[in-house]
């Protein structure tokens, strides 16, 4: 006998009670909870579904679309697996219908499916960006059950979806781009790709906050979801994986918005940094890796005398309580005092430092602030600081110096590494008191 049960869950963003409420605790939207009632079957005579060897099943995720943009197939761990699916999300106006039209015209036979421009806006757009549209084909449809049955008509190698906030499907007839709708459409489309071997990309947007319109919810839905932001002085777009069931999530990929669409930034270690040769005291520079790609950092600290109560300790893009255990070691370990010091870490450029590598920069531009006495900008400092003052190499420290020295640096400050070949350049220390020695 079918067993009744009722539920009810916010029209908005999907979050389900067992009691009717006026506001939904998740997305804090009054008056969308509704009542929904599900039927549970309960079947005695299920017949049982039969497994599969895994070894017996044709290994795909090494065929790949290529699509010759050197930044997103990087970031892709090598371009679009076949029959996957790809979210693209970001703030409007970002650029992402512009990167949709940009891989659309560089693979061939891909469909791209717009909501919300006519075919007019997008060709005047894709003259725009100057490549051959003869062979592109655009559809503009906002049904999902119409856009599945032109991908199994006509076999598209890859879908763009734009985007997918536009979609909606014929299974929730009310709520246009509300998280069910969304949701729905997602899982059509997802079952399309695996089912044809299409590999499909929706564009979503994503408002600062991240949740609202919907995306979030589908992250765990799709295979890959990729970001595309504005750099901090809105000169860059950067584009990060922040999953990706093909590939590391460590890659990030530049590109400069130009009257031609989007531009590939090859050559990106500097586009953070800023190059003038007057140093000062309280700034270090450093190297980060994002993923395979260095980037150069400056970082920049002040410290100034406590005048009430407890001595002060800001961090931008750096971690506060790394930020805390460096400034306890350089106290203890270096008998700097800056225990009526407040002190201010600023990682220039906006990015967020997520690995200890930068910690001796870090160590070394308090230091500078402290004693007043600047380094040059012509010297790199990295490497990791550990509780006793004790400094260790980091990761890809080969790569980091070759860069460096590809940038001219004159001095590079880096932990002893006993791989490291002697380079006049380079200057190792054991710890924060050699580094101290070194930089005055
Ligand atoms: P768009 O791709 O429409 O952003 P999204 O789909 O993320 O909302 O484009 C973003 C901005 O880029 C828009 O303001 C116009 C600008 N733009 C250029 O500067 N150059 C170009 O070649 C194109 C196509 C757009
Ligand atoms: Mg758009």
């Amino acid at each position: 006998m079918p067993n009744i049960q009722t539920i009810h869950s916010c029209s908005k963003c999907g979050a389900q009670y067992q009691k009717w409420q006026g506001r939904c605790n998740e997305c804090g939207a009054w008056g969308t909870i509704h009542e929904n009632i599900k039927t549970l079957k309960h079947e005695n005579n299920i017949p049982p579904d039969k497994p599969i060897n895994l070894g017996q099943i044709e290994d795909n995720s090494q065929m790949r679309l290529k699509t010759n943009i050197e930044e997103l197939d990087r970031v892709l761990g090598g371009g679009i697996v076949l029959g996957s699916m790809i979210l693209l999300g970001g703030d409007p106006g970002v650029g992402k219908s512009t990167l949709g039209l940009q891989i659309a015209q560089s693979v061939e036979n891909t469909l791209y499916v717009s909501g919300e421009e006519s075919a007019n806006q997008v060709k005047i757009r894709a003259q725009r960006i100057g490549q051959n549209f003869d062979d592109f084909k655009f559809l503009a449809q906002t049904n999902v059950e119409k856009i599945i049955a032109t991908i199994k008509d006509i076999k598209p190698k890859l879908a763009i979806i734009d985007s997918i906030q536009t979609i909606n499907s014929n299974e929730y007839p009310t709520g246009l781009g509300s998280t069910n709708q969304i949701t729905a459409s997602t899982s059509q489309l997802l079952a399309t790709a695996k089912e044809t071997n299409t590999s499909i990309v929706i564009i979503g947007h994503v408002t600062k906050e991240g949740y609202v319109a919907g995306p979030k919810t589908l992250e765990h839905l799709v295979d890959t979801v990729l970001y595309l932001e504005n750099d901090n002085q809105n000169h860059y777009k950067i584009l990060r994986s922040v999953k990706n069931r093909f590939g590391s999530t460590g890659e990030i990929g530049v590109f400069e918005m130009t009257a031609s669409g989007l531009k590939e930034i090859i050559d990106s270690a500097s586009i953070f940094f800023e190059d003038e040769d007057k140093s000062s005291a309280g700034s270090a520079t450093t190297i980060v890796m994002e993923g395979s790609r260095p980037f150069l950092i400056e970082i920049q600290a002040l410290t100034a005398k406590t005048v009430f109560g407890y001595p002060q300790r800001k961090a931008t893009g750096f971690d506060l309580n790394r930020l805390q255990m460096i400034i306890a070691v350089i106290s203890k370990v270096a008998k700097l005092n800056l225990s009526n010091q407040d002190v201010y870490l600023n990682v220039a450029g906006g990015l967020k430092i997520k690995e200890t590598g930068t910690d001796l920069a870090v160590a070394a531009a308090i230091i500078s602030a402290l004693l007043n006495s600047p380094i040059s900008k012509k010297t790199l400092i990295f490497g990791e600081v550990g509780l006793s003052g004790e400094v260790r190499s980091v990761s890809q420290t080969e790569k980091r110096i070759k860069e460096a020295q590809k940038l001219k640096f004159e001095k590079i400050i880096i932990p002893k590494n006993k791989n490291l070949k002697n380079d006049s350049n380079i200057i190792t220390v054991n710890n924060i008191q050699e580094l101290i020695k070194k930089l005055i």
